[in-house]
């Protein structure tokens, strides 16, 4: 059974304008970006490709209507790269593009059209968290269906995913700090994962370590000193993707999926609500288990005698981004129980990567200690 995978081939390139000599950026290529990324890093040297914002077709997380809208206008152009610049949602929607068949896309995500990618794919992020240049998931929303749906198959990977540091220079800090956040969550939540194995928990490892020294960095010398660090910072968010792309995420994700869903919250934020709940409990229900090493790992690096790890993780965590109660985000208290049915009938594809398995009270119990 295939235990490790990283298909796209990976490239590390200091500015945008040696990407595009390097890759002979030109006619025949389909640049899906936003103007944010593409004005003053790619002006003047993608010139004959085709440039096209997704911002255009709608704000936020992707959607089947912003999907067939940009396809009416595609359907007609000659290319064969698709290059995508940006965070979650344009590489998302670039991983479908790249597909021989594109609409209807609720048939795509429903398997009733299969997936046959028929154009080069590139990937530059330009976010430090999603990892999803190198996975070979995409997730939309399906209006039609009423609910967020991921799409994983094996044409859905890069050919090549391009990290650029100087693309995430302007990253304001929010989004530096939720992207990479999460990126932190997809390498420790992999690690525990069932599906672990050495291949992963070295990329996991490697990943855990860049951030939270990153982090020790930003509150010795304030906002400023990210960028200083941000190759490693985006180094890691690669890593993580690869970990979390061969061994999964698990309840973390699983549990803020309902609630980011419902209040829009960005997913990374989503994630880190939860994330260090999610691991006290673990810790108290299987002590003894994988989470010891990482346990570890952690108080090598935010101190302590082990027993406050994640007391000290959270306090590092809080000095990057400030953590929220679910009432201070809108939740209603008996909005808890929905969620938990949402995690224990809808989230499967994740719990299924649970350190240990979450019971419906241990669930609610989490959500009930995170309302505030
Ligand atoms: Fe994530």
């Amino acid at each position: 059974m295939s235990q490790f995978r990283v298909k796209p081939t990976l490239c590390q390139i200091d500015s945008c304008k040696a990407f595009c000599e390097q890759f002979e950026v030109g006619k025949g290529d389909l640049i899906l970006t936003n103007p944010t990324y593409f004005e003053g890093f790619f002006d003047g040297c993608a010139d004959g490709a085709t440039v096209v914002f997704l911002k255009k077709y709608g704000k936020g997380e992707p959607t089947d209507l912003m999907v067939e809208a940009l396809y009416q206008d595609i359907k007609d152009l000659e290319y064969k790269r698709v290059i995508a610049i940006g965070g979650g949602s344009i590489i998302d929607i670039a991983k479908i593009i790249a597909q021989e068949t594109i609409s209807p896309v609720v048939d795509l995500f429903e398997k009733k059209i299969p997936t046959k990618k028929t154009k080069e794919l590139i990937i530059i992020p330009t976010t430090c968290g999603t990892g999803s240049e190198v996975t070979s998931v995409s997730v939309i929303e399906l209006t039609v269906r009423g609910t967020k749906l991921g799409l994983q198959t094996d044409e859905e990977f890069a050919d090549y995913a391009v990290l650029i540091p100087e693309l995430l220079e302007k990253l304001p800090f929010r989004f530096f700090a939720t992207s990479s956040i999460d990126a932190l969550i997809h390498a420790i939540e992999s690690y525990l994962s069932p599906k672990a194995n050495p291949f992963t928990e070295m990329f996991s490892v490697e990943a855990i370590k860049l951030i939270l020294h990153g982090y020790q960095e930003i509150v010795a010398h304030g906002e400023a000193a990210r960028n200083e660090h941000i190759k490693e910072f985006l180094l890691a968010s690669t890593y993580a993707g690869i970990a979390f792309g061969n061994a999964g995420c698990a309840a973390v994700h699983a549990m803020s999926m309902p609630f980011s869903g419902t209040y829009h919250v960005p997913h990374g934020e989503a994630n880190y609500v939860v994330f260090t709940e999610v691991f006290k409990v673990y810790n108290r229900l299987a002590p003894d288990g994988k989470i010891r090493i990482l346990n570890e790992l952690l108080t090598s690096i935010v101190g302590g005698d082990g027993s406050d790890v994640y007391e000290r993780l959270e306090t590092l965590l809080s000095a990057i981004l400030p953590k929220k109660t679910l009432k201070e985000y809108g939740v209603k208290e008996e909005e808890l129980a929905v969620f938990t049915e949402n995690v224990m009938t809808k989230q499967g594809r994740l719990t299924a990567n649970n350190y240990t398995p979450l019971s419906k009270e241990e669930v609610y119990g989490i959500y009930q200690n995170l309302y505030g």
